[in-house]
């Protein structure tokens, strides 16, 4: 950590002590064992941990005292050192963080309510709204050191997905890529951000480990990122076909949910209405859909009435931050604004954000069309919706299962247009033409990296 990023950490903590009433207290978290004390699950540290102090410092907690913060250590015994290595030594982790750090043995620790987000205690009481608010407001409006940390969690995030395309090829199975995404990774030293998504069967949001084989017809869909050093994420979705080549049904998918993106992306500028964004997509994306002969009648019409919720029925945003979907341990509290609550509308109910945008928040930008079995063959609401969704039109989509393609943007000052930080992963059908299945020279791309 070089001095500017500790000039950074210390005004977070100082501006958040103005606003403590008594003792506050962030908890790093211990890491999380398997089933023994001396096998632990890979570390992550608590997000408002990572907020002030920089880095995961096991089992720590920092105190926040009148305008004093100190960190609070365990200090490992000979048996943790055995299985983990030694401590780095206090006074060099106390200069480098720029904290005092004392041995956890030595905390007071004793009874303060537990009221904000698990990791963070504080008095409970008069006054703790604005602490947590304080919390809200920083974690979501960037500073300049969080700004250059989601840059880097970009670059790298767009790095690994170039090379991801360049390794696919027909035949290999959708596990196969997602082991070299985590490995190429894992290579640079960046942690993921979340458990990628890689599958041709793209209608399942949140696939885990998929099995099936990428064929010559596979759409595939492929949603990773990484975190900076820092523990700042990017998340990035691509949908490219296997092969290399568009087939005519693919290519005019995906150029609706593209056009739908740079709608949005160039709406994206601040004190817009994160909820002006959602319709914005609805709309496009009805559009498209009609032109495409899925969705019939005025498309905005179809935008309102639940049609292309049946196909894009998530939030086009969410915040990006210290988490992937930044600061939602909290719930609402971050994404919405106070007063703001969910719109159970089927085109609203998802949406994870309703905030006015301001300069320096960082948010993705997200559509996507999905095929999803479970809905489109319903047969109720095939009923629902006769006359204004075509399902032979449907039936003849749905092998391309799923596509979204998504970005991270930061908002710009006034009407500069918002900064697109994963923009150079390729997502026009004629770039990702030209990448997939190039291959790549694994050994110079690991000495890269
Ligand atoms: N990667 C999860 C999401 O896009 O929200
Ligand atoms: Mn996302
Ligand atoms: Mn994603």
């Amino acid at each position: 950590m070089n001095e500017r990023a500790r000039a950074a950490y210390a005004a977070r903590r100082a501006e958040f002590a103005r606003h403590a009433k008594g003792p506050v207290r962030v908890h790093a978290g211990f890491p999380a064992a398997r089933n023994l004390p001396s096998l632990h699950h890979p570390y992550r540290a608590s997000s408002h941990f990572l907020h002030f102090v920089g880095m995961g410092v096991p089992g720590a907690v920092l105190e926040f005292e009148g305008d004093r913060a100190t960190l609070y250590r365990p200090e490992s015994d000979a048996t943790a050192q055995l299985f983990h290595g030694p401590d780095e030594p206090a006074e060099e982790l106390g200069g480098r963080l720029g904290l005092t750090v004392r041995p956890r043995a030595e905390w007071a620790g004793g009874p303060v309510a537990l009221e904000l987000p698990r990791a963070v205690e504080a008095p409970v009481g008069p006054g703790d709204e604005g602490l947590l608010e304080e919390l809200v407001r920083q974690r979501i409006h960037h500073d300049a050191h969080a700004l250059a940390a989601l840059r880097r969690a970009a670059q790298d995030t767009v790095a690994v997905h170039r090379l991801a395309l360049r390794i696919t090829r027909p035949g290999m199975s959708a596990r196969a890529l997602r082991a070299a995404v985590q490995a190429a990774f894992e290579a640079r030293g960046a942690a993921l951000a979340y458990p990628p998504i890689c599958t041709p069967h793209g209608d399942v949001l949140h696939a885990g480990d998929v099995a099936l084989p990428l064929t010559h017809d596979s759409m595939v869909l492929l949603d990773a990122g990484c975190e900076s050093p820092e523990g700042y994420a990017a998340d990035v979705t691509r949908s490219f076909p296997a092969s290399g080549r568009f087939c005519e049904a693919g290519r005019a998918l995906v150029e609706v949910v593209l056009a739908a993106q740079q709608r949005v992306i160039d709406a994206v500028r601040p004190g817009v209405r994160t909820l002006a964004l959602q319709w914005l997509a609805h709309d496009a994306l009805a559009e498209g859909l009609v032109a495409l002969g899925v969705l019939q009648g005025d498309p905005a019409e179809r935008a309102r009435d639940g049609s292309t919720a049946l196909f894009f029925p998530h939030g086009v945003s969410h915040l990006l931050g210290l988490d992937v979907h930044d600061v939602e341990d909290l719930g609402d509290r971050a994404g919405y604004a106070p007063g703001r609550h969910r719109d159970p509308r089927p085109e609203l109910r998802y949406l994870r954000v309703d905030r006015d945008l301001v300069p320096g928040m960082a948010l993705t930008v997200e559509p996507g069309v999905y095929f999803a079995p479970a809905r489109i063959d319903d047969q109720a609401t095939r009923r629902a919706f006769r006359g204004r969704v075509d399902f032979a039109s449907v039936d003849r989509l749905r092998d391309l299962r799923g596509v979204r393609i998504e970005d991270d943007v930061v908002v710009g000052v006034a009407d500069e247009p918002a900064e697109v930080l994963t923009e150079r992963a390729p997502k026009e059908p004629a770039s990702i033409e030209r990448e997939v299945g190039l291959g790549a020279d694994l050994d110079a791309w690991l000495a890269r990296a």
